[in-house]
């Protein structure tokens, strides 16, 4: 791997700590960091290199899947550690960011390849984009890179606008913007599993699959970020991102010699083979929804509206359900159904691929007992993938009773490398096939946006549930019109 110097804006927050040291160190851990790294960290606290490098080994010992108590190892993992004061608005700083570059460049011998990590709020995207195009920093002998995480923009114009001025000082193929859905091991898996595999390749498709269920449920309230949260909702906070691309990672068909160009050309297509909805329309085909006081896993809390920090008369959405539609020959005709929330059941990120019963069907005899045939992929907290089948009870009559197979992608392995962990390291490697190119995300803006304006508008009802329930009844309807229910609701 190229060597690499990683400048770090929002080097004392909390995602830096939490994901992005943790990350490096396993990375290094496992030998996967270039030879020649250094790491520069930016914020506007007065640190020093010293306080710098105790604060990233505190973030170590506390969210690492690796242990950091070999203080050996642990050291020289920090030395390739500087910290610089920056306040993103002074140009004077970046002066002063480029001479500390050049030096740590020089010292190690190594060529001016640079990876621009924003770890900060999306307001200083663009000024810190500028910043290191008219400082020089973004210098052409070397690469540069530039990664930013969501939101992407709050709405379609705001994305348009965001991409026009980081595009003039980086191109395209510069930009990595993080979704850590993509990063997680088993999203990953999924678009590989039908590439590599002819009987799931030859099932993915309307002949075979009736629908397809997409659920990110959450037990968690809206926490500390009330001034965030009340003004994104979940539409915008996992929606028109997460959830958008397990849609695109579930529905992709690869050739087997994909390339990062062609997942990326097969997942725009997607996205334009949506059907859009009409703003009048919204109410047809999504459910919205907020929480009220509730028990979520044995514990009482409030509703949205009384959580600290948000208005009580909010309108802000904590629950979105919607069906989607995909109009390609693989997929016209089957629904895409698609939920998220906050303080639900149980934390619990799966997809649940649901089998057409054809003799069932053909025969018109129904096969009293017999249940779909399902293949269910656990994406989070837990991994794994499951088949479902039936099979006939021979003690009972031989009455039909579902069995399941496990499938282990992961080979076994227990300790798999985190969603952080992978992606940092392509985007060092430069692979930017599990990051969202521009394409994708402004069709999920344009997908997204008629549901905003309908939301704003109150167009369509906002409908309460309980905390510690699957969402609002009205989510459980929208499958039944169809003939459906979610799976593995409790
Ligand atoms: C984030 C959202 O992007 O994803 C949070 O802003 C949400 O609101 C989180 O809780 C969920 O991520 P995960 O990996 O825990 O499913």
């Amino acid at each position: 791997m190229e060597p690499t110097t990683f400048v770090l804006f929002g080097a004392t927050g909390d995602l830096a700590k939490r994901k992005i040291y943790p990350a490096l160190y396993n990375l290094f851990v496992d030998g996967k960091l270039p030879q020649s790294f250094s790491l520069v960290g930016l914020g506007r606290r007065e640190w020093t290199d010293e306080s710098f490098r105790a604060n990233v080994e505190q973030s170590l010992r506390q969210f690492s899947r690796r242990e950091a108590n070999d203080a050996e190892l642990v050291k020289r993992f920090v030395d390739a550690f500087r910290y610089c004061v920056l306040d993103i608005g002074r140009k004077e700083d970046y002066q002063k960011l480029l001479r500390l570059i050049e030096q740590r460049e020089e010292a190690l011998g190594a060529p001016p390849n640079r990876m621009f990590y924003l770890s900060v709020g999306p307001e200083f995207f663009e000024p810190i984009a500028a910043n290191i195009q008219d400082s020089g920093l973004g210098s052409a002998q070397g690469w540069k890179r530039l990664v930013i995480e969501k939101p992407f923009g709050h709405d379609l114009p705001s994305a348009r606008d965001l991409n026009l001025k980081l595009s003039k000082a980086f191109d395209e193929q510069e930009i990595f913007r993080i979704d850590h859905y993509l990063g997680k091991p088993m999203v990953q898996k999924l678009g590989s599993l039908q590439q590599a595999n002819p009987v799931i390749q030859a099932l993915w498709t309307n002949r075979y699959i009736a629908n397809v269920q997409i659920t990110a449920n959450e037990t968690v309230g809206v926490e500390e970020r009330a001034g965030y949260y009340d003004h994104i909702g979940a539409v915008r906070d996992m929606f028109q991102n997460h959830l958008l691309q397990l849609l695109m990672m579930a529905a992709i068909h690869l050739p087997h010699d994909s390339t990062s160009e062609k997942v990326r050309f097969k997942k725009k297509k997607i996205m334009e083979a949506l059907e859009p909805v009409q703003k009048q329309e919204v109410g047809a085909s999504v459910i919205r929804g907020q929480y009220e006081a509730g028990t979520v896993q044995g514990k009482p809390v409030v509703g949205y509206t009384s959580e600290p920090g948000i208005a009580p008369d909010s309108m802000n959405d904590t629950f979105i359900a919607a069906r989607l539609l995909i109009e390609d020959s693989y997929w016209r005709g089957v629904p895409f159904y698609i939920r998220t929330g906050k303080r639900l059941a149980e934390k619990s990120t799966r997809i649940v691929v649901e089998f057409k019963e054809p003799i069932k069907a053909a025969s018109e005899t129904s096969e009293e007992g017999a249940t779909p045939n399902l293949l269910i992929f656990e994406i989070g907290p837990n991994e794994g993938i499951t088949l479902q089948l039936n099979t006939k009870d021979l003690e009972h009559e031989g009455e039909f009773k579902p069995v399941h197979i496990d499938i282990d992608l992961l080979g076994g392995q227990d300790n798999v490398p985190e969603a952080y962990e992978n992606l940092i390291f392509d985007a060092l490697r430069g692979d930017s096939t599990f990051f969202a190119h521009w394409d994708e995300v402004e069709l999920s803006w344009q997908w997204v946006q008629p549901l905003l304006d309908a939301f704003e508008e109150n167009l369509i009802p906002l409908h309460s549930y309980a905390a510690g329930s699957y969402g609002p009844a009205e989510s459980d309807a929208l499958l039944a019109q169809d003939g459906y229910h979610w799976w593995f609701d409790v």
